[in-house]
C-alpha cells in the first residue's frame, strides 16, 4: 500500500474532478486524483468498436456551454457541426409519419397551438425559478409536489401536446418516467439550458461535436496532471476531522487537508465515511438517483438517409427509439445514426436477450428511416446501467419533493469534504459544461479556505 500526503485528494477523474485538480495545481496546491476505473473520463468515453469511433458517453456541445467551450479552446480541441441538412421525421400518436423542417413538430393546428402555449408558460417558469436556487422560489414546494406528468395533465387536455412537451425533459433529458420526478425538477432542467425553448430546439442543444471525441477533454487534463492521477484506485473509505482527511483506496492511501468527492451523487454512499456524514446528507443521498437510457449506435457503409433528403433527425414519443440523429464522425465516409431508448422502454428491452433487443431497436429505427436501417455494419448499445462506477445515464436528479427539501444543502461541504459533479450544477446541470463549472467553483472555494487558514 502506497501512502502519500497532498493538499487535496480528488475522488473521481471525470470532467469535474480533473477541472478542480487542474485549477488547484495551477494555484500551487498539491493534488492526487484517485480514479476507480482503469481510464479517465467517467461518463465521457470515446472508443473504437469494430473499427468505428463511437462516443459511448457524452458528446454534444451547445452554444450556451461557455465553460466547456473555454476548456475546449484551452486544450486546443476543434469542433464540427452536427449534420442537419434536409428534412426531419416525426411519427405522431396515430402512427402518421411526417417529414418536416424547423424545430416545431408537424402536428395538427390545435396540438401545435397547445405546444406553443405550454412552451411560453414553461419559458416564463424557467426564467422566474432560475437554475441557481430553484428550491428558494416561492412556488418551489408546490412545483416539487406535483409530478411532471400531473403538471402536464393539469395544463392541457391535449394528449399529443402533453406527450411531446413531456418528452423534451423526461425521455430526452432526465431519462426517468414523467411520473418519477417533479415539475420543479423539469423547470430546473429548462432553466439550466437557458430556457424551455432551448430544450425544444435540437439545433441549439445538439449543436457541435469535438473532432476526435469529447473524451479528449479528460484525457488531456489528466495528461497535464501527469503522475498526480492514479487509475484503478476505487476509494473505499474517507476518515476525516474538521481540517484533515485520509482517503483509502485499494492500493493507495492519501493524507490531505481537503477531499473532493467528484463522483455522481448516487455513488456517494458507496464510500464509508468516518465519522458518518450528518443525518441530512444521509437522507438527501437516498433521494438522488440516476436515470436510464440506452444510447444506440448504428454505423452504415454510407449515410443513406441523406440521399433521400433526410437530415437524420427523427422524433416520436410513441416509438421505442424516441429520438435519433445523424451522428456521422467528422470527414467519415460511413454514416452513423445514434438513437435513444429511455427509462421504462430501456427496462423493457433489457428483459430481452441481446439479439431480440437489437432486432426491436433496429425495427424502431427502420420505422423512421426504412428497411436499410436494419442492416448496420457496426451496432453497439452504450449500457451505462451496468457500469459499476456510474450505474445509469445520463445523470442524477432528485426524486419527488427532494429538490425543494434538500437542494439548498446539496453542495455544502462536510468538514474538509467537498462535492463536485455535473449533477450539482446550476447552468449546465447534468452536462459536461456543468461538471466543469462546478469543478472550477469547488476549486475556488478550497483555495479561498486554504488561503484564509
Ligand atoms: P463522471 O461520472 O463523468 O465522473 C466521475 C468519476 O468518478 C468516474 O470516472 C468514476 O469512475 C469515478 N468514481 C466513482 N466512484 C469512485 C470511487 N469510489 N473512487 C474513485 N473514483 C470513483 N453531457 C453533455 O454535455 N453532452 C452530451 O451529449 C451528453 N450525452 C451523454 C450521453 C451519455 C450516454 C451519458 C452517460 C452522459 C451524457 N452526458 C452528456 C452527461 C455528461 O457525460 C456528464 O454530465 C459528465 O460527463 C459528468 O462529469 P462528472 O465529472 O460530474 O462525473
Amino acid at each position: 500500500m502506497t501512502e502519500i500526503t497532498r493538499d487535496v485528494v480528488i475522488i473521481g477523474a471525470g470532467a469535474s474532478g480533473l477541472t478542480a485538480a487542474t485549477d488547484l495545481k495551477a494555484r500551487g496546491l498539491t493534488v492526487a486524483v484517485l480514479e476507480a476505473r482503469d481510464r479517465v473520463g467517467g461518463r465521457l468515453w470515446t472508443d473504437t468498436i469494430e473499427g468505428a469511433m463511437l462516443e459511448i458517453g457524452g458528446q454534444w456541445v451547445s452554444p450556451d456551454q461557455t465553460a466547456l467551450i473555454e476548456t475546449l479552446d484551452n486544450l486546443k480541441l476543434d469542433t464540427f457541426s452536427r449534420y442537419r441538412e434536409g428534412e426531419s421525421i416525426y411519427i405522431g400518436r396515430d402512427g402518421t409519419h411526417t417529414r418536416y423542417s424547423g424545430d416545431r413538430f408537424p402536428v395538427d393546428a390545435e396540438t401545435a397551438a397547445e405546444m406553443d402555449r405550454l412552451i411560453v408558460i414553461l419559458d416564463e417558469l424557467a426564467e422566474s425559478v432560475g437554475a441557481t436556487e430553484p428550491w428558494a422560489h416561492p412556488r418551489a414546494k408546490e412545483l416539487d409536489s406535483i409530478t411532471w406528468q400531473a403538471w402536464l395533465e393539469e395544463n392541457t387536455d391535449n394528449i399529443e401536446a402533453r406527450d411531446n412537451i413531456g418528452l423534451f425533459v423526461a425521455e430526452a433529458m432526465l431519462t426517468k418516467p414523467r411520473h418519477a420526478f417533479s415539475a420543479l425538477q423539469a423547470i430546473l432542467m429548462a432553466a439550466s439550458a437557458g430556457s424551455f425553448s432551448n430544450l425544444v430546439d435540437e439545433d441549439f442543444i445538439l449543436d457541435k461535436r469535438v473532432i476526435g471525441g469529447l473524451q479528449q477533454v479528460p484525457l488531456r487534463l489528466a495528461e497535464n496532471l501527469g503522475e498526480d492521477v492514479f487509475l484503478s484506485q476505487p476509494v473505499r473509505r474517507l476518515e476525516y476531522t474538521e481540517d484533515s482527511v485520509t482517503a483509502i483506496a485499494d492500493g493507495i492511501t492519501v493524507h490531505a487537508k481537503f477531499a473532493i468527492m467528484a463522483v455522481p451523487p448516487n455513488l456517494y454512499s458507496r464510500v464509508d465515511y468516518q465519522p458518518p456524514l450528518p443525518r441530512l446528507k444521509h437522507q438527501m443521498h437516498q433521494h438522488m438517483s440516476l436515470g436510464l437510457v440506452i444510447k444506440v449506435h448504428a454505423v452504415y457503409e454510407t449515410p443513406f438517409w441523406r440521399e433521400d433528403g433526410l437530415s437524420g433527425t427523427v422524433f416520436s414519443p410513441y416509438q421505442l427509439v424516441h429520438e435519433a440523429y445523424d451522428n456521422t464522425n467528422h470527414e467519415d465516409p460511413r454514416g452513423t445514426l445514434v438513437g435513444f431508448v429511455s427509462d421504462q422502454h430501456a427496462d423493457g428491452v433489457f428483459q430481452q436477450d441481446a439479439a431480440a433487443r437489437k432486432a426491436a431497436i433496429l425495427e424502431s429505427l427502420a420505422t423512421y428511416y426504412g428497411e436499410q436501417a436494419k442492416n448496420p455494419v457496426v451496432y453497439y448499445e452504450s449500457d451505462w446501467g451496468s457500469e459499476e462506477w456510474t450505474r445509469g445515464a445520463y445523470a442524477t436528479s432528485f426524486d419527488m419533493g427532494g429538490l425543494e427539501r434538500y437542494g439548498a444543502m446539496q453542495s455544502t461541504p462536510v468538514g474538509p469534504i467537498y462535492w463536485s459533479s455535473s449533477d450539482l450544477a446550476a447552468e449546465g446541470f447534468q452536462h459536461v459544461d456543468g461538471a466543469i463549472r462546478v469543478g472550477h467553483d469547488t476549486a475556488a472555494a478550497i483555495i479561498a479556505r486554504h488561503e484564509s487558514q
